[in-house]
C-alpha cells in the first residue's frame, strides 16, 4: 500500500529505546546531543516575536517566492556577511528541509542521483528518498583538517548526476568548503550541467577565527548554477518561525530559467507564512543578539574542550572551522552504538554515535556545543573520564 519513499521499518533504533526508557525513569540524562537552541538556555528578548502579531499579517498576498520586503531583507542580510546578492534572485522557503525538496523538484527525475558529502547531516538520506532521488556519497578525509576526496568526487559522478551537495561549514565536521574545492567541484560540474546545493545555515558560526572568511564563496560564480541555503532557524535560533531561504548565483540565462521553473513550485506549496514574510527585516534585526549569544557559547564551549583535551592522550578533538558541533576521536573499546550506550547508562551522558553521520570507521563522538557551559564542561569531563584520561583537578 505505501510507497517506497517511506522506509518500511519505523522502529526507534537501540539507543532511541534506551534515552526514551531513561528519560521515563526520570533519569538524569546530561544531553550532548541538544541541537534544539530554544532549549538550550538562550535568553531570548521577550519582544523578539512581537512583529508576528502586527495586522499587517492580516491581508494575504500570495507570492510564489516571497514578500518583496523579505527577499529584500535576507539579500541585505546577505550584504551583512559580505554576499551580494540582488532581492530578485531570493527565494523563500518554510525551512531549509523544504528548499533541498524544491531544488530535488527542479532539477532531479525520479532514479536521478545527487552527491552527498559524508561524513554529513543524517536528514539528507531522507529529503532525498522522499523526492525519489538517489544519495549518492563523496568522502570528506581528515589530515588535521576535512577535506573533499576529489577521487571519490569523480567516481561517484554519472550521468544521472543532477547536483552536489555542500555544506558548508559541515554538521558534524565543522569544515567550511574552501575556494579551491569549490573551484574544482565547479570545473567538474559546469560541464555536466551538474548543479551546486550549497547549505549555509552554520555560515554565522565560525569557531577558528578567520574560517569563516577563508571559506569559499558560492554567490560569486558565474560559471554554474548555484543555490545558496539560509534560514533563521540557525542564523538567529528560531526553528519555531520556519523561514528558510534559498539564493541563486550562475550564468544570467540559468538563473533565469531556474527562477522560471522554481516559481511554478513555489506557486503550488506557498509553504511560508505572511506573518513571519511581513516580519523578515525586523527578526532578522532583532535576532542579532541571539546570535551573537549562540557564537560566544559555541566558541567557549569549543575552546574548553580543546584546552581539557589536550592532556588527554587516548581522545583526540577534531579540528572544527565553525557550526554548532564537536567530534571527538575515542579509543575503540567497543562498537559505537556500545560505546554511546555505556556512556548514557554509566555516566548519564548522551552523545551521537559518529555512524549516525556515516563516519567511515569508528570509534568518534559528536557533541552538541550549545548546551549552557557547566553542563558542557560536566558532560565532556565524564566522556573523557569514562576513557581514564580526564584531566586532574576536574574529578
Ligand atoms: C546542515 C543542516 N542543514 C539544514 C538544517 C535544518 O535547517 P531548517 O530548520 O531550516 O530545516 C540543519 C539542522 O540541523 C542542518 O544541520
Amino acid at each position: 500500500m505505501f510507497s517506497a519513499r517511506v522506509p518500511g521499518q519505523l522502529g526507534a533504533n537501540r539507543l532511541a529505546t534506551a534515552v526514551a526508557a531513561r528519560r521515563a525513569a526520570g533519569a538524569p540524562v546530561l544531553d550532548l546531543t541538544e541541537s534544539n537552541p530554544t532549549r538550550a538556555g538562550f535568553t531570548y528578548p521577550s519582544s523578539l516575536l512581537a512583529p508576528l502579531g502586527h495586522p499587517r499579517g492580516l491581508r494575504y498576498e500570495p507570492r510564489p517566492f516571497g514578500l518583496a520586503s523579505a527577499r529584500q531583507a535576507v539579500a541585505d542580510d546577505y550584504a551583512r556577511r559580505g554576499v551580494r546578492v540582488g532581492a530578485d534572485r531570493v527565494v523563500l522557503t518554510a525551512s531549509t528541509s523544504d528548499a533541498y525538496g524544491w531544488l530535488f523538484k527542479l532539477l532531479a527525475d525520479p532514479g536521478d542521483e545527487v552527491l552527498v558529502p559524508r561524513p554529513s547531516y543524517p536528514l539528507f538520506e531522507h529529503l532525498t528518498r522522499l523526492e525519489g532521488v538517489v544519495a549518492r556519497p563523496y568522502d570528506l578525509e581528515y589530515h588535521g583538517a576535512w577535506a573533499a576526496d576529489f577521487g571519490s568526487v569523480e567516481a561517484a559522478l554519472s550521468d544521472r548526476t543532477r547536483a552536489v551537495l555542500i555544506v558548508s561549514p559541515n554538521n558534524p565536521t565543522g569544515s567550511f568548503v574552501k575556494q579551491h574545492e569549490l573551484d574544482r567541484l565547479a570545473a567538474l560540474c559546469a560541464p555536466r550541467g551538474v548543479a551546486l546545493i550549497a547549505d549555509e545555515v552554520f555560515g554565522d558560526y565560525e569557531l577558528d577565527p578567520g574560517a569563516a572568511a577563508d571559506a569559499a564563496r558560492v554567490l560569486d560564480r558565474r560559471d554554474i548554477l548555484v543555490f545558496s541555503l539560509g534560514g533563521l532557524s540557525k542564523s538567529i535560533g528560531l526553528p519555531q518561525v520556519k523561514l528558510g531561504w534559498m539564493a541563486l548565483a550562475g550564468p544570467d540565462a540559468l538563473v533565469a530559467a531556474a527562477l522560471d521553473r522554481l516559481e511554478l513550485v513555489c506557486d503550488t506549496y506557498l509553504s511560508v507564512a505572511t506573518p513571519v514574510q511581513a516580519s523578515a527585516a525586523e527578526l532578522l534585526a532583532a535576532g542579532a543578539p541571539v546570535r551573537a549569544d549562540i557564537a560566544a557559547r559555541v566558541q567557549a564551549n569549543y575552546r574548553a574542550l580543546a584546552t581539557r583535551i589536550a592532556t588527554t592522550p587516548s581522545c583526540r578533538l577534531l579540528r572544527s572551522e565553525g557550526g554548532w558541533y564537536a567530534v571527538l576521536q575515542v579509543p575503540s573499546l567497543e562498537p559505537e552504538e556500545d560505546l554511546v550506550l555505556s556512556l548514557l547508562l554509566d555516566d548519564d551522558v548522551l552523545t551521537h554515535p559518529g555512524y549516525f553521520f556515516d563516519f567511515p570507521r569508528e570509534s568518534f563522538l559528536v557533541v552538541s556545543l550549545l548546551p549552557p557551559p557547566a553542563l558542557f564542561e560536566e558532560g565532556t569531563g565524564r566522556i573523557l573520564r569514562h576513557f581514564d584520561c580526564t584531566v586532574t583537578g576536574h574529578e
